[in-house]
């Protein structure tokens, strides 16, 4: 596997493959596995807040045997008080791994670029890679297979969607994306696999599909927008209005934090069919796949 985990783009069908049979393994030793990260200290360097990639990834590196250290935005300023270059020089010289969450993605390319120890991004304006693997595995772990499935993401195609989009890709799932017009994810994150399909239409994008994923209209970093997405995506909501184009048995996805009442209702998101916690409790047990894989040589 490549050094660092920056974009999906990163692994391969195999290592995809690999990494979801060892998050199986591990969630069914845990705790009771070997510990890879034995002596290693690992950095988090978080522009943004967060509660599930936060305790997840301390969580994981604490179950593995390693130690995290966590820095927030204004114990180092990434950028500001010091350049991205030298942070990652400096941070490479006494840890073993680097997790990142930014907000421009390229920050999280120099710190990969910059330091000789692997570096992970926790998620970026542009993907959220950790999330897309624990989602999958959850769907995987939901229908033991990709193939046959088709995956619907209603909403904005923002960093969640892209990461899902190339992953389904190499996972060979059939997605549909409905955004509102001018909220597409870009071309280069679309699939090419050629029943998936970008479109403007909720309805036609769930009918027939097994799983409805969605997310915030508004991302971190984007608040100022709030109010005119709240108009712009209003046909976008996953309610019960909505669902009945879609399969009774379709499960519900999303990545959390949920804004209740925009995206998604209540009704729906604490519904028989939504699998929301099982994506946050895989979360944990991916995680704790990628790092052993990127860090458990000497
Ligand atoms: N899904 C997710 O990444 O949650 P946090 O922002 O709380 O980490
Ligand atoms: N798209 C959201 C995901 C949060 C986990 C954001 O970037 O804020």
């Amino acid at each position: 596997m490549k050094k660092d985990f920056v974009s999906i783009k990163d692994l391969s069908k195999k290592e995809v493959k690999e990494l979801f049979l060892l998050t199986e393994k591990l969630k069914q030793a845990r705790p009771k596995h070997e510990k890879p990260l034995q002596n290693k200290t690992i950095a988090l360097v978080f522009e943004k807040p967060s509660l599930r990639t936060r305790v997840t990834f301390e969580t994981g590196i604490y179950e593995l045997g390693g130690s995290p250290i966590y820095l927030s935005p204004q114990d180092i300023g990434l950028g500001k008080r010091e350049s991205i270059s030298d942070i990652a020089r400096n941070l490479s010289l006494w840890v073993s791994g680097i997790v990142a969450r930014v907000f421009a993605h390229q920050s999280v390319v120099e710190l990969a670029e910059y330091a000789s120890i692997p570096v992970i991004n926790a998620l970026s304006n542009l993907e959220h890679p950790c999330q897309a693997l624990a989602d999958l595995f959850t769907v995987y772990e939901k229908f033991k297979a990709f193939k046959g499935l088709k995956f619907a993401y209603i909403g904005d195609g923002n960093n969640v969607c892209r990461s899902l989009m190339l992953l389904a890709e190499t996972c060979g799932l059939e997605m549909w994306v409905a955004t509102p017009p001018g909220y597409e994810p870009d071309k280069k994150s679309q699939v090419t696999n050629h029943k998936s399909q970008v479109l403007n239409d909720p309805r036609e994008a769930i009918k027939d599909a097994d799983v409805i994923y969605t997310d915030v209209w508004a991302s971190m970093g984007e608040e100022t927008e709030k109010e005119k997405r709240l108009k712009i995506f209003k046909d976008f909501q996953v309610n019960k209005e909505l669902l009945k184009y879609a399969k009774p048995e379709c499960l519900i996805m999303h990545c959390l934090p949920a804004h209740r009442g925009e995206e998604i209702t209540s009704e729906v998101l604490d519904s028989k069919n939504s699998i929301v916690l099982q994506q946050a409790e895989n979360r944990l047990h991916t995680q704790k796949a990628l790092l052993t894989i990127l860090l458990s040589s000497p």
